[in-house]
């Protein structure tokens, strides 16, 4: 035997750690054999022993062409090259091994290490299966999230008999045709990113990806890398490998700036720049790359009156705005309400019906959350509804609670005083009131106060928006002095 590794291996050669050392050898799992310059085994592990039913006894000190079928270590160990991945029959099955050769700081050959990895084919053949299932189950996860990047919604599955909704579905549908930028406008849960997404499935890009941002959920000074991405470890922090922004995954297909009225003016800048160019350079980049992008925005904010305080860039509107789609509130548009009541009852998880005065009492409420509320409410409704339809009496119920819950500062929609505006909407319906002034205690006088302060308001915006926002022409309008209609700017919070 090679004194070398007689004095590593070999507990009887006086090596200190002789001990420690086969211990962790005889851990692993796989078989494990080493040999020494001439071939010779110096040392046999557990999982060898039970392979092949030999004893480290046994083995030791014997030639391992005599022990081990078919081996080669003999003549690694001399030629020190490797030979990894061998198929090698051992005991009447072909094994999967590697020989390793253990070569010493000056080059000069040791031994070699020889270990089994798989016994025979079929635990290859079992890891491979779950490497494979493996595979396919990314390969599915790759698939979702591409069909998230793709639009679930097509025009057909927004719900609506509207003449408003019916209009908007025909030149939206005119529009998924071209390549126009198309700005998506109206309030919050109005469907602005169904439209989005329908649209999108209807145009020639259909099958290229819709990536979404949503500006408004983003730290600002992460809304640039998210957009352009960044190149290899062009900021602290950033993966090393760089990132792809929206613009460039959005490639062939539509990118969809949600809420792009909360996009900061300094992205705004750039944003512009690129719509213009049609090019977009990574953070820390050095070139641009061009790209093909439709581009779809909404906002439920008003760009007017953001680009009159300054807050959004007039020429990005223009970019934006070249087909504009503005999506009325469901207030505005009540015989929808009762289709969508309908199916959403009618989904298989519901199955309930409503009777026709809970119909007409959805209808006489403001619905300040639109079509996303109305949703909300008839899913609570048939959670709390006890028979198989939903009655009036479940419905008088729920919107007064919903009344008595969005008192001032409750709301989402705060400024423009839902309370108030339910209490106008409610008029139609003498029950309604009734009850929601009697569960508000008596406060309908405040409201009154509201009441008159939210039509002062509204004439003012009106006046304004008539006069292209002259003030000496509004103030006029309005017949008030201009420095009245100043004070009262300042009062509503309009200046
Ligand atoms: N006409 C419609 N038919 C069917 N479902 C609708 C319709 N309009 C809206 N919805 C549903 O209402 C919810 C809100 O719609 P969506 O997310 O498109 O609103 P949004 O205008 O983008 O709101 P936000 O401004 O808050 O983002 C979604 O669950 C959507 O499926
Ligand atoms: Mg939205």
């Amino acid at each position: 035997m090679d004194d070398g590794l007689k004095n590593i291996y070999l507990r009887d050669r006086n090596c200190p750690n002789c001990d420690i050392y086969e211990s962790v050898l005889d851990l692993i799992p796989e078989p494990l054999v080493i040999v020494d310059r001439e071939g010779y085994i110096v040392f046999f592990n557990q999982a060898y022993e039970n392979y092949l039913g030999i004893s480290k006894e046994e083995a030791l000190g014997r030639y391992v062409p005599e022990v081990i079928d078919n081996t080669r270590l003999h003549i690694v160990s001399k030629s020190g090259k490797s030979e990894l991945d061998c198929i090698q029959k051992i005991k009447n099955r072909d094994a999967i091994v590697q020989r390793i050769p253990i070569v010493s700081s000056d080059g000069e050959n040791l031994g070699a290490i020889g270990k089994v990895n798989f016994q025979n084919k079929a635990e290859l053949k079992s890891l491979m299966d779950r490497l494979r299932s493996l595979e396919n189950e990314l390969s599915q996860y790759k698939e979702q999230s591409l069909v998230q990047m793709r639009a679930a919604y097509t025009f057909d599955q927004i719900i609506g008999v509207s003449e408003q909704i019916n209009h908007l579905k025909e030149v939206a549908e005119k529009y998924a045709a071209t390549d126009l930028s198309v700005l998506i406008l109206g309030e919050t849960g109005v469907g602005k990113d169904l439209f989005a997404q329908a649209i999108h499935n209807a145009s020639p890009r259909q099958h290229d990806p819709l990536v979404s941002i949503n500006c408004a959920a983003i730290p600002h000074e992460l809304l640039e890398s998210e957009l352009f991405g960044y190149e290899d470890g062009a900021f602290t922090g950033a993966r090393k490998k760089g990132k792809p922004g929206k613009f460039e995954l959005a490639d062939g297909g539509t990118l969809f700036l949600d809420e792009i009225g909360d996009m900061p003016l300094s992205m705004q800048a750039k944003l512009l720049r690129v719509l213009q160019n049609r090019q977009i350079e990574r953070i820390g980049g050095l070139s641009s790359r061009n790209i093909d992008v439709r581009i779809i925005a909404s906002t439920n904010q008003d760009l007017d009156l953001k680009i009159n305080r300054k807050e959004f860039r007039r020429d990005l509107l223009y970019r934006l705005n070249a087909a504009t789609i503005k999506i009325p509130p469901l207030r505005e548009r009540p015989e929808d309400i009762k289709i969508i009541v309908e199916k959403t009852l009618a989904k298989p998880e519901m199955q309930k019906s409503i009777d026709d005065q809970a119909i007409s009492y959805l209808q006489s409420y403001r619905w300040p959350g639109n079509v996303r509320e109305l949703i909300n409410v008839v899913e609570r409704l048939v959670y709390l509804s006890d028979g198989e339809v939903v009655s009036s009496a479940e419905v008088k119920h729920l919107l007064v609670d919903l009344f008595e819950d969005r008192g001032p500062g409750n709301g989402e929609d705060t400024e423009k005083s839902n309370e108030i505006d339910m209490t106008r909407n409610f008029a139609d319906n003498k029950d309604l009131i009734e009850l929601t002034s009697m569960s508000s205690g008596g406060e309908s006088k405040r409201n009154l106060d509201d009441l008159v302060k939210e039509i002062e308001k509204k004439a003012i915006i009106q006046a304004l928006e008539n006069c292209k926002n002259n003030k000496a022409q509004a103030a006029k309008q309005l017949g008030i002095h201009r420095t009245t209609l100043y004070q009262k700017l300042t009062k509503h919070g309009l200046e």
